[in-house]
């Protein structure tokens, strides 16, 4: 039923927006007919130092080779501060919202000018230059913004990893990318508990003997260990330097960020985005799927620690010189009605959330969102996963007010913005589906083969040509960027989801179609959990598969072989959750052990996946062919003891 309901743009939308139905059509055709002749204008949304004369050159095949704005040199953080000082500076940049209710600030763009100088100043100070690697490992604070954005003023190149993640996960992204600088708070706060960032660093570092400097901001003053000659406070090192700092002028080529993603195989693998294509294409995007008007107040939910809080809480919306907002804490605290409350203290107009936030809020009912007016908004936004036309409609009924148009948006850290999605003042919405591409993309569905669909039709999901946004590399490893993305389907982008497509055009996205799974929004590797699981001194052997979830909408099903002798106890079980917990971070904590005395295997010794998934979603009917396996008895084993049958 739901999925043949179709939201008309309501007028009000229509009217003030930037781009109505009749525009888009027109910029889609002109993006396919001149796609060279659409970026080479929409290049010119920022400040270049030195103007591109080239525009594109990519080449899907071979080695395969991305460059956008290629001559061109600018300086992001320059474009996303100094251009707008001259109209903006008393104008508010972040508004920061704290863990706890009673605490916000604001930062102009002069403050944030101010701050960021002074952070470049201090990295420069250190011996940070062009082309480091940083990393950072920061709670949802200011200074993480600070941090990226002094970065990209030096022309360091930053990564991000997730406060959730653990010392182990950290010491390895460290290690992979080289860095030899830190960035990090003492502990950052969560629901009102806190988060010991600076102690799981002291931890990572045992294994990181290339890291010198280790720069640390004071936030919720907790005590914490101070290695002499290696840890500096950030507010120490503050008075030291002004806030005057050049900034460096760098090739639209020249990378800006690397951010760590889960792929089907192996650990995790360092996506590259670099500077002018990207810097183009989040501001892009972000004007015009979020309809973002001067002087509206901009709300995206997310952790800088995804690609989604680089895109969308920092890069592209100050690019675009807008007042975005920071959020330290959770939804559900100091109660479920948080996300509603601070929507009507900072008059929010546009709020962008994930669809598990919106599943795990209707829980709680109507109640806490009625009770807050939330009469500023205008629109809403979804990223992450696939958003379920129930929680749509919920969050178009009872958060929306029936006023707001959803914009739900796919994408993915390795296309560095969003490539398919309703735009507010031109697409009809359809509860459930990303609707059409953005112009300047072009998305293909292909059959197992490789057979291009055309119409109706549903198969894997591939983008024939580049954007700007497009991840460059695999930092340090091209031959795993090649072959992870552009072999599938050679010629074409394969994006590892599913899709369908409907007789008008609109896209559907089914979900990761390799062995990625998508936890309330979070990629994960299973072969990662595998690992992590096999690395336990009692288990044998690991198989992990991901099964529907009420609110995660992906949860981490395992099936665990113990080492014989070992006995499977409710004690183990836990033990090996916290296990996993320990050795990845609490997103990758698997939510179902199922202890299988044997895997189902292929004769040559491969896991049949499809099937240990068919048994977690409690699919018993349908394991297909089951012949081919080296002992087919293990299935029905599996299945008798399927958790919770
Ligand atoms: C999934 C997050 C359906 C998809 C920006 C993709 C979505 C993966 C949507 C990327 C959406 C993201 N509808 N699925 N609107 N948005 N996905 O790299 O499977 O963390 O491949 O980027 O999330 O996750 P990532």
């Amino acid at each position: 039923m739901s999925e043949q309901q179709v939201f008309d743009v309501p007028a009000k939308v229509a009217e003030r927006a930037l781009i109505n139905a009749a525009k888009y059509e027109q910029l889609y055709r002109q993006s396919v007919e001149d796609n060279v002749g659409f970026w080479r204008e929409q290049g010119r949304r920022i400040d270049w130092i030195k103007p591109y004369t080239q525009v594109k050159d990519v080449d899907y095949t071979g080695e395969v080779r991305i460059r956008w704005y290629y001559d061109g040199t600018l300086n992001v953080a320059a474009n996303c501060i100094d251009r707008h000082l001259p109209k903006r500076a008393g104008q508010t940049a972040i508004i920061w919202e704290g863990d706890d209710p009673s605490i916000s600030k604001h930062i102009t763009y002069q403050e944030l000018s101010d701050h960021v100088g002074r952070f470049g100043n201090i990295l420069r100070s250190k011996g940070v230059k062009k082309g480091d690697r940083v990393t950072i490992y920061m709670p949802m604070i200011p200074e993480a913004a600070y941090a990226m954005l002094a970065c990209a003023r030096i022309g360091a190149v930053h990564s991000i990893v997730f406060g959730g993640f653990s010392p182990d996960s950290l010491a390895g992204r460290i290690v992979d990318c080289d860095s030899r600088f830190i960035i990090t708070a003492d502990e950052g706060l969560r629901g009102g508990k806190k988060v010991p960032l600076k102690a799981n660093v002291d931890a990572a570092l045992k294994q990181c003997p290339g890291v010198t400097d280790v720069l640390v901001v004071r936030h919720t003053g907790g005590a914490v260990h101070m290695e002499a000659g290696r840890d500096h406070w950030l507010h120490e090192e503050a008075a030291k330097v002004g806030v005057d700092c050049k900034p460096e002028e760098m090739n639209a080529e020249d990378p800006l960020f690397i951010l760590y993603t889960s792929g089907s195989t192996g650990k995790p693998k360092g996506v590259l985005h670099t500077t002018g294509g990207y810097l183009v294409y989040a501001s892009f995007t972000h004007q015009y799927v979020f309809d973002y008007h001067e002087g509206d107040i901009y709300w995206c939910t997310a952790d800088v620690g995804w690609v989604t809080g680089h895109s969308y809480i920092v890069y592209g919306p100050l690019a675009n010189g807008a007042t975005t907002l920071m959020f330290e804490g959770v939804p559900n605290y100091p109660d479920a009605s948080r996300f509603w409350q601070v929507c009507d203290k900072h008059k929010v107009n546009i709020f962008y959330t994930a669809p598990t936030a919106i599943r795990a809020l209707m829980r709680e009912g109507e109640a806490p969102v009625q009770k807050c007016k939330l009469d500023s908004l205008r629109l809403l936004g979804s990223v992450g996963e696939p958003i379920n036309p129930e929680a749509w409609l919920w969050y178009h009924r009872v958060v929306g007010r029936h006023r707001c148009p959803i914009v739900d948006t796919w994408w993915q850290t390795e296309t560095g913005g969003i490539l398919i999605s309703p735009l507010p003042g031109a697409t009809k919405l359809k509860p459930g589906s990303a609707t059409r591409p953005l112009p300047g993309v072009m998305p293909e569905i292909v059959d197992a083969n490789g057979k291009v669909l055309d119409g109706p039709c549903e198969g894997n999901l591939c983008i024939k040509d580049s954007w700007p946004g497009q991840m460059r590399t695999v930092y340090g490893d091209h031959k795993r960027f090649a072959d992870t993305y552009f072999s599938t389907y050679p010629g074409k982008y394969f994006t590892g989801d599913g899709c369908r497509r409907d007789e008008d055009g609109y896209y559907w996205i089914t979900g990761r179609v390799d062995d990625v799974i998508n936890v309330s929004g979070h990629r994960m590797g299973t072969a990662e959990v595998e690992s992590a699981l096999v690395a336990h001194p009692k288990v044998a052997e690991a198989a992990v598969v991901g099964y529907p979830h009420d609110i995660k909408g992906q949860g981490i099903y395992a099936y665990v072989t113990l080492k014989s002798g070992e006995q499977p106890t409710e004690e183990l079980r836990k033990e090996l959750v916290q296990w996993v917990r320990k050795e990845i971070g609490p997103i990758a904590s698997p939510d179902l052990i199922q202890w299988a005395p044997g895997l189902p295997k292929t004769r040559s010794g491969k896991i049949m996946r499809r099937i240990l998934r068919k048994i977690a979603e409690n699919e018993f009917g349908n394991l297909g062919d089951t012949s081919t396996l080296a002992d087919p008895n293990v299935v029905n084993d599996l299945v008798d003891n399927r958790m919770n049958k």
